[in-house]
């Protein structure tokens, strides 16, 4: 077995559950799948260092003193009912790369250095991408450690604890200067595997927007409050969804998910007196997010009027689409050409930290295959040939990149 497949089903033991692997960002299975990737790379003398967010990087030497490293990487949390691949991939794929220049003793002028971003996933802190965000100064530190989960644990909290925090014997890393940031990651998607090809090369990252949506209502009991009477907080938190999903479903290529919902009292025989819903919006088009937007908004007043309920609407991250960088993206396509694999263009509807790194330096991402294009559920699958693919493909992308990037 190669040692990227390998490596993958070992960490796919750390956060294992019943239904999928749980390694939200700064609890104890994704700090000991942080401790695996040091282990690995201790075992090849790459220098560790970590920021105060918990991004860890692992970094192989390049001959020319003084020159920003080209970064590698991807993101070790996982959603809640997480699968192998989305983000450890790209991590574990990274340090195989660097272990395949080693082997091959190819020299680069840049340094290299294998990353893995604290908390791509925003399901515990309610920010996506958080780790490069605040490494590529999207999000001010201060303000990141400020977050808060929904126990009340603040990220600074949860980074000081001994189950979930920063690492002991890692030191603490200087400079964000970066020459070119790649990442290799499994589409999540169907295009590759519908077109028969192995690699992607990413066109644009799509844009997205998150919200907390709160319905305030009245509560009362389910038996006696004639319907007429109620100010029901989770029935004016489905009409609202309901109208986002109608306005995302008018435009093209846009998306909105209510993944999280909590109600109060949540009693089966009391009428809900406040809903709390989570909503993501996304599109390669700006306008069309802007569109689903105003539905929201237009939906909110109507439940108001209509349903007496008070509504609020904070909108907690806004992205816009992020094209990848076409240099790099060229610099990819001879790397592919070169070890005699075809690849085509493709979107990526997924959030990734290279949309953050792109801010900041040359940035592009390659695809491989999701077996049905499925991905954030346990049974996310990619072909262990496939996966070794990437890591080739990942590898002449760096030495290109080695001669490309200042
Ligand atoms: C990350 O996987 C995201 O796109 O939400
Ligand atoms: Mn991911
Ligand atoms: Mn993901």
């Amino acid at each position: 077995m190669s040692a990227v497949v390998e490596r993958l089903r070992e960490l796919a033991q750390i956060g294992r559950q019943e239904y999928g692997i749980d390694r939200a960002l700064a609890t104890p299975a994704e700090r000991a799948a942080r401790k695996w990737f040091v282990t690995l790379a201790r075992a090849r003398n790459y220098a560790l260092t970590q920021d105060p967010l918990g991004n860890l990087f692992a970094r192989r030497d390049g001959t020319r003193a003084g020159a920003p490293p080209i970064l590698v990487g991807s993101h070790l949390d996982t959603v809640p009912t997480g699968g192998p691949y989305d983000g450890a991939y790209g991590v574990v794929a990274a340090l195989c790369a660097l272990e395949m220049l080693d082997d091959r003793n190819a020299q680069t002028e840049h340094s290299v250095e294998a990353v893995a971003w604290a908390g791509e996933e925003g399901g515990r802190f309610p920010f996506g991408c958080l780790g490069s965000s605040a490494f590529a100064g999207i999000i001010e530190m201060q303000r990141a450690l400020a977050l808060v989960d929904s126990e009340g644990t603040s990220l600074a909290q949860a980074l000081a604890s001994k189950e979930g925090g920063l690492l002991d014997d890692v030191p603490a890393r200087n400079g964000t200067r970066v020459a070119a940031y790649l990442e290799l990651h499994v589409e999540q998607g169907p295009v590759l595997e519908a077109e028969g090809v192995v690699l992607g090369i990413v066109t644009a990252i799509a844009g997205q927007r998150r919200y907390r949506v709160t319905v305030k209502g009245e509560s009362g009991h389910a038996g006696t409050v004639p319907m007429a009477q109620r100010s029901d907080a989770l029935c004016g938190a489905a009409d609202i969804i309901l109208a986002v999903e109608r306005a995302a479903t008018a435009q093209e290529k846009t998306v909105a998910t209510a993944g999280r919902i909590a109600v109060e009292p949540n009693a089966p025989n009391v009428i809900p007196m406040r809903a709390v819903f989570s909503l993501d919006i996304r599109s390669t088009v700006d306008a069309a997010i802007d569109a689903v937007e105003s539905a929201l908004r237009d939906s909110a007043a109507d439940v108001h009027a209509r349903r007496r309920l008070h509504t609020s609407i904070e909108r907690l991250e806004s992205r816009q689409p992020v094209p990848m960088d076409p240099k790099l993206r060229d610099c990819i396509g001879r790397a592919i050409d070169s070890i005699g694999q075809r690849a085509i263009n493709v979107p990526s509807g997924a959030g990734h930290d290279a949309r953050c790194l792109a801010q900041i330096a040359p940035t592009a991402m390659i695809f491989v295959p999701s077996v049905g294009g499925r991905s954030h559920v346990p049974d996310e699958e990619t072909k262990p040939e496939d996966l070794e693919v990437g890591v080739e493909a990942l590898a002449a992308s760096i030495a290109e990149a080695d001669k490309f990037v200042v």
